[in-house]
């Protein structure tokens, strides 16, 4: 259940926001003050447990959280010189993820909330991904449109106000990040594949093989990025029954540039037919280096202000769940104690 709440409107304090982020594999605490300063930023990643198994294992997720997330905390609350009672509110993802690594982070919410009678908000993942991009661009305020790119979702859209999004398009089948780590998997780089791919890409051949760019018909902002998988797929067992030695630099690099060009021309389109001039991009797969060159020089050619968070506020961090929060917060925006996790949380639904 959501309830308003305006009274912080009469007061002139700072906003302090404890943050709790554990959707996936990574278990976060933040403090951020005022939605845009960000104190402390404490991420306990569990990638080389789950490297083990080659992709996230959800149950040992889940287990992996309960043991670290009190430390987590702890940790965010001493590195921001903030105690507890000066909180002013805890924020916390409770969806979209993997539902036993959610309920973690929520039900720790929400018995810091209830101790401590701090008000508690309810946090869309990708709206925190989204909001990273105002922790440094001081200056970026809606309305712009985003790309969303990260291990589960490929969505773009058009960020209208703090917290009122609306989706131009997203993927039809596999997430960006996904087709990495699955390619990554494929040419025996190991999990996670996305910036094994980006590094091994800098020694390859961009144009080496011609790999398809996927349009989706009558829907020109989705995305399909599981054909450019199976066209990866097939090449690499061509050359095995041919015996061609493969070149697997070129493979990485001719597959990345594949994904860039269809978001980047998906993006600049939907930006140009929007009539904005700022862009932003989000999610674990937007600290890919080859991206972030190509949309830094495409936004320059067309006079377009491009924005990028650095790569640590690009993947799971709890900082951008603070700042999204925080929007949330000044709106008037409290869960009550039934928040609960919601593993498959559409972007706009509370
Ligand atoms: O946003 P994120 O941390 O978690 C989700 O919400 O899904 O994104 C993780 C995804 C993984 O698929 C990972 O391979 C990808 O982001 N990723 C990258 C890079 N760094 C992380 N993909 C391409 N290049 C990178 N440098
Ligand atoms: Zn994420």
């Amino acid at each position: 259940m959501i309830l308003k709440d305006l009274t912080y409107m009469d007061k002139k304090e700072d906003v302090l926001i404890l943050a709790i982020e554990s959707s996936c594999d990574e278990t976060a605490a933040a403090v951020v003050k005022n939605g845009r300063t960000v104190l402390s930023n404490i991420i306990s990643s569990q990638i080389a447990l789950h490297t083990l198994y080659g992709g996230v294992v959800p149950e040992i997720a889940s287990r992996k959280h309960i043991e670290k997330i009190n430390q987590v905390i702890e940790e965010a609350l001493l590195k921001a010189d903030t105690k507890l009672e000066d909180i002013t509110a805890i924020a916390v993802t409770y969806g979209p993820g993997l539902v036993g690594a959610l309920l973690v982070g929520v039900s720790e919410a929400k018995a810091i909330s209830f101790a401590t009678r701090k008000p508690l908000i309810g946090v869309h993942h990708i709206e925190g991904h989204i909001s990273a991009n105002f922790i440094e661009n001081k200056d970026l305020e809606p309305p712009f449109v985003c790309l969303v790119v990260s291990g589960g979702h490929t969505h773009l859209v058009v960020v209208r106000d703090y917290g009122t999004y609306e989706i131009l398009g997203c993927t039809r089948d596999d997430a960006a990040g996904e087709a990495f780590d699955k390619v990554a998997r494929a040419i025996g780089l190991g999990y996670p594949g996305g910036p094994k791919i980006d590094r091994l890409s800098k020694e390859g051949n961009p144009e080496a093989i011609a790999f398809p760019r996927a349009k989706v018909d009558g829907a020109s902002y989705d995305f399909s990025f599981s054909g450019l998988k199976s066209a990866v797929l097939n090449y690499l067992n061509s050359c095995d029954m041919k015996g061609i030695e493969i070149n697997r630099a070129d493979v990485a690099a001719s597959f990345q540039k594949a994904v860039i060009d269809v978001l980047v021309e998906h993006s600049l389109h939907a930006v140009q037919e929007y009539g904005f001039r700022k862009f932003a991009i989000a999610g674990g797969v937007a600290s890919n280096s080859a991206l972030r060159a190509a949309f830094k020089a495409e936004c320059a050619k067309r006079n377009i202000t491009f924005y990028h968070p650095s790569p640590v506020l690009c993947t799971d961090n709890a900082a951008m769940i603070g700042t999204a929060g925080y929007y949330e917060y000044v709106k008037g925006v409290r869960s009550s104690y039934d928040l609960n996790a919601v593993p498959n949380l559409k972007l706009g639904e509370r």
